[in-house]
């Protein structure tokens, strides 16, 4: 997507050949690009944020293996490597989808082929993540254009949590690439952004992204979706994933399920923007299954923004000493999930229909 003008991917390998991202941490006040050299840059980058978003965790993942692999091609190597980049992030299952991927390609060869190909595979994971979110806003504008249809020359209010957007992909975003068709096709949206505290993606990423775009938004509390909902200002609800299970159970930043909750209530529809890395096969029960990362309490009790001074900074919220608890997911089970929007089409959040639409897929996952 365009930041004034400009056509940028969230992660790309420059003309020297070096791995260069948006470091997300200072969005929205300053756009820092920076090289990540080494193996351990990208086990910093993904642990500490500078690149979040289960799609870009993976493409990060897929190039700290490539960049790795100059390292150190051997077999050890490989292996050790897999195992510090799978450490960083314990939810999103792209990390591990990637770092599968990348050990299928790179194990068989000698150690001598394996950078190269490494480079290849990884630079193609992000063309292939690409594709997918564009395919996703495809089957999305679809499901807009008939919310449109219902409320003829009326903007269609689509609400959203965390920032599913293109910062977290490589490119186009999973929940918003439905929003950017729409606003493409000329059909007159309007996005509700939930703030999502702790770390605020919302208010520091998608409101970024959308302004960009000259998307109409509004960034709300967290608290403010089912208000809203109640009073009929809401007409859908698209949230992204980090990990959806094989009968479609949903897992996604910490209150994505409360406001599932809220639309199951006030009858409006809930769509997940799945992108087929984002299917674990191996899970079935989300809520007691997958593992939910617990993040630092002074992401709780702290809060970053930009003061009256332009400065960049970090200011207390709570009492000193006041103890936090940070769990940065949680799960929205698939009787939640009006739709799963997935690169191949829509599909209901259920165990038969997304093996019927993913067949081959969870074939090759399960044998690993
Ligand atoms: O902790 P984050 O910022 O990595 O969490 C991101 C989310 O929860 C997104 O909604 C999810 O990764 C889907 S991104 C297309």
């Amino acid at each position: 997507m365009k930041i004034d003008g400009t056509h940028y991917r969230t992660i790309w390998q420059d003309d020297a050949g070096v791995v260069q991202v948006i470091d997300q941490r200072w969005l929205p006040h300053e756009l820092r690009i920076v090289p990540l050299k080494t193996r351990a840059d990208f086990a910093v980058a993904i642990r500490d944020m500078w690149v979040r978003g289960a799609p870009l965790i993976g493409a990060a993942a897929a190039w700290g293996v490539a960049v790795a692999m100059q390292e150190d091609p051997s077999d050890a190597g490989l292996s050790e490597t897999w195992q510090v980049l799978n450490e960083t992030r314990p939810t999103a299952i792209n990390l591990r989808w990637a770092l599968d991927e990348m050990e299928r390609v790179l194990r068989p060869l000698a150690p001598s082929e394996r950078a190269a190909a490494a480079a290849k595979r990884a630079s193609d994971i992000c063309d292939e993540d690409v594709e997918i979110n564009r395919n996703i806003g495809l089957h999305g504008l679809d499901i807009i254009k008939q919310i449109a249809a219902k409320k003829p020359g009326q903007t269609v209010n689509i609400l959203t949590h965390c920032n599913a957007g293109w910062l977290a992909t490589v490119d186009w975003g999973t929940a918003t690439s439905p929003i950017y068709h729409a606003h493409e096709a000329g059909i007159p949206v309007h996005v509700f952004v939930d703030e999502t505290r702790p770390r605020n993606q919302g208010a520091q990423l998608t409101a970024w992204e959308l302004n960009h775009h000259g998307i109409p938004h509004s960034l709300i509390v967290d608290n403010a979706g089912g208000h809203l909902m109640q009073h009929g200002e809401v007409d859908m609800v698209i949230v992204g994933t980090d990990r959806t299970t094989a009968r479609g159970d949903v897992c996604n930043k910490i209150g994505t399920y409360l406001k599932a909750l809220a639309a199951k209530a006030n009858g409006v529809p809930f769509y997940v923007a799945l992108p087929s890395p984002t299917i674990d096969w191996r899970v079935d029960d989300g809520v007691k299954e997958i593992p939910i990362e617990e993040r630092n309490q002074e992401e709780v009790t702290l809060v970053q923004g930009r003061g009256a001074d332009g400065q960049i900074a970090l200011v207390q919220i709570s009492p000193d000493g006041t103890p936090a608890r940070n769990p940065a997911f949680d799960v929205t089970p698939a009787e939640l999930v009006t739709g799963l929007l997935t690169e191949r089409g829509l599909c209901p959040a259920d165990t038969t229909e997304m093996e019927k639409m993913f067949s081959d897929l969870k074939a090759a996952m399960l044998a690993d």
